[in-house]
């Protein structure tokens, strides 16, 4: 594993991607990209925002070209967004370019560092516990498929970066 170009974290919501990301990058001296906020940064909206003004095909359109621009970059840890690898394409291309780790978390873990979940817009629903359940067995199959997995529910954002960069050189 030593060898593969990027480190790719994918996972649920509330997982931890983009805080273990920005750890993970500094720690190894790697250029981090957050694919949720490159993408608002090009778009000059927020995500919220593209969701509700374009509808969510439009945003997972946006979401598939970044992935096919991260493939041809080398040096890089990628946070993905929550459904960025329910697209098996996205997956595939993703692990091509790098090793994938998804990061899990039980259900109380992600309701309470979810917060009110107010800028995410797959967590507006009337009942929020029954949508996370409800993505959460649609998903898993899909995040399941990572090179590597770790369960953050117990874990600092230091302690699962160093878990990663610890894994990665086995
Ligand atoms: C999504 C997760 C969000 C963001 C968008 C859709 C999802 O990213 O990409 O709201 O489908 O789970 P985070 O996982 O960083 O919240």
């Amino acid at each position: 594993m030593k060898n593969k170009k990027n480190i790719i974290l994918c996972g649920f919501m509330a997982t931890g991607k983009s805080s273990v990301g920005k750890k993970l990058a500094e720690t190894l001296g790697l250029e981090f990209i957050d694919m949720d906020t490159a993408i608002e940064a090009e778009e000059g909206v927020s995500i919220s925002q593209i969701f509700s003004e374009r509808g969510e095909p439009a945003f997972r359109e946006l979401e598939s070209r970044m992935v096919e621009r991260m493939m041809r970059r080398t040096g890089l840890v990628i946070s993905t967004g929550g459904g960025t690898v329910v697209n098996p394409r996205n997956m595939a291309n993703l692990k091509s370019c790098g090793v994938v780790v998804s990061l899990t978390a039980d259900f109380k873990t992600i309701l309470q560092r979810a917060g009110s979940g107010e800028e995410r817009p797959l967590l507006q629903a009337e009942n929020r516990e029954e949508r996370i359940i409800a993505l959460l067995l649609k998903r898993e199959p899909f995040y399941s498929q990572a090179d590597i997995t770790i369960d953050t529910s117990s874990l600092t954002v230091e302690e699962v970066a160093w878990e990663i960069s610890n894994r990665l050189n086995h």
